[in-house]
């Protein structure tokens, strides 16, 4: 795992951007994408680039169950406030969060993550270590799966919404398997915040209970994180 420490979000969104460009040279033409306010900057730099999607497909990693894409909460959304709506791909995949049956929209999206082998994957943290929406003790065999939400992530992402009962209960989510499936990896952190988890996924044992510490056996992952998020690294 290679660490770069940043200054800020938007030195490390142009880091990222670098990454990116390098792996679209060599051949990388389908993402893998998250949301949160982590790679808001980094969107910020694609969106001002040069760069041309059109030829390019993206995969996000989760949906909250019961939004619509039309709902300013959701993840869709976000994805096409932030990034889609300013730079077109060829298609973008997301979990259906309104799908009426979960398993089978689950297993349809482990057949379109089958189809689009993601070559570049950008990830978040949780505080509590999650990537993507897999909570701690979710299992590394693990595709994607309807998720109950643990008490911490809703108090994390209850700043999103208007009061903390509205935080949806349940997300579906790429598992764990499929996001180290992935060719490149870049996971971005920054605050204190996330300096706990930042030392248990770069210094800690792997373990189920601190989901990103799995990265640790992935050949490809750059972090790119700002001072406060890795304060509590020993080197
Ligand atoms: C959510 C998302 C994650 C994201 C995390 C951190 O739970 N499912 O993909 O990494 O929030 O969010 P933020 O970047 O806002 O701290």
């Amino acid at each position: 795992m290679k660490v770069i420490v940043v200054k800020n979000q938007l030195e490390g969104g142009k880091i990222g951007l670098d990454l990116l460009k390098e792996s679209i040279n060599n051949g990388a033409k389908t993402l893998g994408l998250a949301t949160g306010s982590t790679p808001v900057e980094f969107y910020n730099q694609i969106v001002n680039s040069d760069l041309d999607f059109t030829n390019m497909v993206s995969v996000n990693l989760d949906e909250y169950v019961g939004l619509d894409g039309s709902d300013e909460q959701s993840y869709r959304y976000f994805m096409t406030k932030h990034l889609f709506g300013e730079k077109p791909f060829k298609e973008n995949f997301l979990p259906n969060g309104k799908a009426t049956d979960l398993e089978a929209e689950a297993k349809h999206y482990d057949q379109i993550i089958e189809e689009n082998p993601i070559d570049w994957q950008i990830l978040g943290i949780g505080q509590n270590g999650h990537i993507g929406f897999n909570e701690p003790g979710t299992p590394a065999e693990i595709t994607t799966h309807v998720v109950d939400l643990q008490e911490s992530t809703i108090k994390a992402n209850a700043r999103f919404f208007e009061s903390e009962a509205d935080v949806p209960r349940k997300a579906i989510s790429m598992g764990l398997a499929s996001i180290m499936k992935s060719k490149n990896i870049v996971l971005m952190a920054y605050g204190k915040e996330k300096a706990e988890a930042i030392k248990g996924m770069v210094e800690g044992e792997v373990t189920t209970e601190l989901p990103a510490s799995i990265l640790q056996n992935h050949a490809n992952v750059t972090v790119i994180a700002d001072e406060a998020a890795v304060s509590l690294l020993s080197k």
